[in-house]
C-alpha cells in the first residue's frame, strides 16, 4: 500500500505531484499514463503510481522488475512544450533529481550514462522517458522511474542477484517510499527549473554523480552493443563517445 497523503505532506513542489493516481497493480505506470493522457484525464506533474508493477518496461525494450509492496514504481507526466534541445537534457535531469534524492538520505549515488542510478556500483534504480513530439517541441513526456527500495537479496530474480542491489540492502535499514517519492518530486521540479536557466548547470551537476567519466563504457545503441571513452555530455544531452579514435555523439533519449 503506498499512502498518498503522506506523499502529498511532504512536497515542497508547486505543480509536480499535486494529483496523485495510485493504483494497487498495474502492468506499467508508463502505459497508464499514456492511457490517462490520451483519455485527457492529466495535468502537469501528475504521478502515476502503483504498489505492484508486474509488467514494468525497461529501456531498449527490455523488462524491468519490482518486488510488490517494496520497490517504487512511478510515471511523473510533463505536458508543458519543451524546446527539443531541452527534451534531450530531460532523462539527466531526472537522474540529477535522482541523485540528489539518495544524497539527502545519506547514499553515496553514482549515474551512468544514459541515466541508471547505482550505488556500490550495483543498480538500485531505472529511467525510461517517452514521448510526443510535434514539429517543434516536445509536448508530452512520461518519466518513467523504477527504484529497488526494500527489496532483500531473496526478493530479486536469479538473472538480477549479481548486479541488482536496493536501497535498504545498502544501508541496511528500511526506507519509506512515500517520503522518497516526495524528495524525488521535489528535487525533479526544481531540476527542470535550473535546467530551462541554466542547462550547463545541470549537466555539470549530471557529470560531477557520473561514475564512469573518461573511462570505458559499454553500452546499447539501436540495438547493438558498442563501447568507448566517455568524455561527458554536451549542451543537447548527447553522450559525447571516443569509439576506435572517434567522436561520436549518442542521444540520451529516443523521441518518437
Ligand atoms: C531501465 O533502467 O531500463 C529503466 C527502467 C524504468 C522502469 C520504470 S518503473 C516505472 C515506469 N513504468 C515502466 O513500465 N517503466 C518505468
Amino acid at each position: 500500500m503506498i499512502f498518498t497523503n503522506l506523499i502529498k505532506t511532504n512536497l515542497r513542489t508547486k505543480e509536480f505531484g499535486k494529483e496523485i493516481e495510485y493504483y494497487q497493480r498495474l502492468d506499467s505506470t508508463n502505459n497508464e499514463a499514456w492511457e490517462l493522457i490520451n483519455n485527457g484525464e492529466t495535468q502537469h506533474g501528475m504521478i502515476v503510481i502503483t504498489d505492484y508493477q508486474f509488467k514494468g518496461k525497461g529501456r531498449s525494450g527490455n523488462s524491468w522488475f519490482m518486488s510488490p509492496s517494496k520497490g517504487i514504481a512511478m510515471s511523473l507526466i510533463l505536458q508543458k512544450p519543451l524546446p527539443f534541445n531541452l527534451a534531450g537534457l530531460i532523462p539527466l535531469v531526472a537522474g540529477v533529481a535522482m541523485a540528489r534524492t539518495l544524497k539527502n538520505r545519506n547514499f553515496n549515488p553514482k549515474l551512468k550514462w544514459p541515466n541508471d542510478i547505482l550505488l556500490n556500483q550495483k543498480k538500485v534504480g531505472g529511467i525510461l522517458c517517452e514521448s510526443k513530439i510535434s514539429k517543434k517541441s516536445v509536448n508530452t513526456m512520461v518519466v518513467g522511474i523504477g527504484l529497488n527500495v526494500n527489496e532483500t537479496r531473496n526478493d530479486f530474480p536469479e538473472n538480477l542477484i549479481k548486479t541488482a542491489s536496493s536501497l535498504s540492502i545498502e544501508s541496511k535499514h528500511p526506507h519509506q517510499r512515500e517520503l522518497i517519492v516526495a524528495i524525488f518530486a521535489t528535487y525533479f521540479e526544481q531540476c527542470i527549473e535550473l535546467v530551462q536557466h541554466s542547462p550547463q548547470e545541470l549537466i555539470t551537476e549530471w557529470e560531477t554523480f557520473c561514475g564512469h567519466l573518461n573511462q570505458t563504457i559499454t553500452f546499447k545503441f539501436d540495438g547493438n552493443s558498442l563501447s568507448g571513452l566517455f568524455k561527458g555530455v554536451n549542451n543537447l544531452g548527447q553522450a559525447v563517445i571516443i569509439i576506435d579514435g572517434n567522436e561520436q555523439v549518442f542521444p540520451s533519449i529516443i523521441l518518437d
